[in-house]
C-alpha cells in the first residue's frame, strides 16, 4: 500500500538522538506531521530540527537555565521545559509517541503515552527492562498500544501477527554477537573504547552499542519479550546470527519457525510501529537473496556474562530488571569515560545486584526508588575500581 495509513501526527521523543533522527526521515517519507518533539539538551540540533519542522510543540527536558532563555527567545511559547512539559508532550491525545529517549528517563513519558490512550512505537528499552508489571499496566488502564520499534520486537510482532498464545512454543532473538564475537577471555582483557562503538553491523547511541558488545543489550530484549509477548523466560532463546539479516524467530509448537528478514535498517521497523497494522512503500530496494550465507550459533555464555545476568534478573523479577539497567547504565557510563575497562562491566553489574534483594514493583515511583538505589550501589563499586571524580 503506497502513502501513510494512519495520519496520527507523531511525538518524538529523544529527536536528536539515533533513533530520533531516522524517525524524522520516516515522518518525512511518509509525509506524517510531527506535533511534537522532546529531547534532553537546549543543543543547536534540536533548535535546527524545530526550526525546521516549523509548529510542531518543543520540550527540552534538561535545559540549563542558559539553554532555557536561548530556546525561548528562539521559539516563544511553543517551548515548555522539565519533566513536566515533557510528560504532558507525551500524553498530548490522539497522537502516536515514538520514544527514542535513551535511559531509564523514557520510562514516564512512556507510561503517561499509554495511560492517555496513545500509541507508543516504543524504542526506548528502559520502559520494559525498568517498568515492565507497570507499563503493561499503563497500555491496560490508559488502553493505549505498545508497538515495538526495537528491530528484534518488531521480528517476533510481525511473526505473530495472526497467530495464537497457545500455538508459541519460543521466542528466538538473534543477536549479531557484536564486534567481539569469537574472542578470547584475554583478547577482552585491554579493549578500547573506540573497539567497543565499532558495532559490526547497526549504527546506533553509544549506550546501546556498548550493550550489544557485552551483550546486555541481547539481555534487555530478553526482558522486554518476556512482557510484550508474555512468555515465560525459559521459552525465549538467544541465538548469535552475524550477519543481523534474520531480525529474529517464533517457533510454533507444529515445529514450525516463522522469521522476519531484511537488511538491517531501523527506518524500516520505525516505519512499521507507526503504519501497523498497515504497510506503506519503504525506502529499501528488493532484497538480493543471491549470494547470501547465513550462520546462526549459540553465544559465549563464559565470555558474555551479561547476557544471564539478564536471565537471574528477568526471572528474579520485581526491582531486579530496574537494578540490572540501572547499573549497567553507571558501569556503561564509567567505560565510556575510560574510569573501568570493559570486562568490568559484567563485575559491576552482578555486584548490585548481589547487594539488592528484589521487592515487587507496581508504581513508576517504586521503580525510580529501585533505580536510584542501584545506581548508587554501582557507583560505590565502579569507585572500588577506579577510584577518583565520580562520573
Ligand atoms: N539506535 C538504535 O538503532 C536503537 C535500536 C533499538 C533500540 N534502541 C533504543 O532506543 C533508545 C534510544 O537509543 P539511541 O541509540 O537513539 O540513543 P541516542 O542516540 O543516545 O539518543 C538519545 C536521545 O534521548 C534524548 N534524551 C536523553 N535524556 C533525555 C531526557 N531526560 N528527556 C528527553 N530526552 C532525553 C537525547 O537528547 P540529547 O541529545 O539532548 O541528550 C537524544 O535525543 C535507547 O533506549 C536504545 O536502547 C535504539
Amino acid at each position: 500500500m503506497d502513502g501513510a495509513p494512519h495520519l496520527r501526527p507523531l511525538t518524538i521523543l529523544g529527536v536528536t538522538g539515533s533513533i530520533g533522527r531516522q524517525t524524522l526521515e520516516v515522518a518525512a517519507t511518509l509525509r506524517i506531521p510531527v506535533a511534537g518533539i522532546a529531547a534532553g539538551r537546549g543543543s543547536d540540533e534540536l533548535l535546527g530540527i524545530a526550526h525546521a519542522l516549523g509548529g510542531a510543540a518543543v520540550v527540552v527536558a534538561n535545559p540549563t537555565p542558559a539553554e532555557a532563555v536561548h530556546f525561548s527567545e528562539a521559539l516563544g511559547p511553543r517551548v515548555g521545559f522539565g519533566q513536566e512539559a515533557l510528560l504532558a508532550m507525551a500524553a498530548a491525545p490522539g497522537t502516536i509517541v515514538v520514544n527514542g529517549i535513551v535511559g531509564s528517563a523514557g520510562l514516564e513519558p512512556t507510561v503517561a503515552a499509554l495511560d492517555a490512550g496513545n500509541r507508543v512505537a516504543l524504542a526506548n528499552k528502559e520502559s520494559l527492562v525498568a517498568g515492565g508489571p507497570v507499563v503493561v499496566a499503563a497500555a491496560t488502564r490508559g488502553r493505549g498500544e505498545i508497538i515495538p520499534v526495537d528491530s528484534e520486537h518488531s521480528a517476533l510482532w510481525q511473526c505473530l501477527v495472526g497467530e495464537t498464545a497457545a500455538s508459541v512454543r519460543r521466542l528466538v532473538l538473534t543477536a549479531s554477537g557484536g564486534p567481539f564475537r569469537g574472542r578470547t577471555q584475554s583478547d577482552l582483557e585491554n579493549v578500547t573504547v573506540a573497539q567497543a562503538l565499532a558495532h559490526p553491523t547497526w549504527t546506533m547511541g553509544p549506550r546501546i552499542t556498548i550493550d550489544s558488545a557485552t551483550l546486555m543489550n541481547k539481555a534487555f530484549e530478553v526482558i522486554e519479550a518476556h512482557y510484550l509477548y508474555a512468555v515465560p523466560y525459559e521459552r525465549i532463546d538467544v541465538v548469535v546470527h552475524p550477519q543481523s539479516v534474520v531480525h529474529s524467530l517464533v517457533e510454533f509448537v507444529d515445529g514450525t519457525l516463522k522469521a522476519e528478514l531484511g537488511d538491517p535498517d531501523m527506518r524500516v521497523p520505525i516505519q512499521y510501529a507507526i503504519t501497523y497494522p498497515d504497510r506503506s512503500t519503504g525506502h529499501l530496494p528488493p532484497f538480493d537473496l543471491g549470494g547470501r550465507t547465513l550462520v546462526f550459533e549459540p553465544p559465549d555464555r563464559a565470555l558474555f556474562p551479561c547476557l544471564d545476568l539478564g536471565y537471574r534478573a528477568g526471572r528474579d523479577g520485581g526491582s531486579s530488571p530496574a537494578v540490572l539497567n540501572a547499573a549497567d547504565e553507571i558501569a556503561v557510563a564509567a567505560f565510556l569515560n575510560e574510569r573501568i575497562p570493559f570486562r568490568a562491566i559484567p563485575d559491576v553489574v552482578a555486584g548490585t545486584l548481589d547487594r539488592i534483594p528484589p521487592v515487587g514493583v507496581s508504581t513508576v515511583a517504586e521503580v525510580i526508588a529501585a533505580d536510584r538505589e542501584a545506581r548508587w550501589i554501582a557507583a560505590d563499586l565502579v569507585d572500588a575500581i577506579a577510584p577518583g571524580a565520580r562520573n
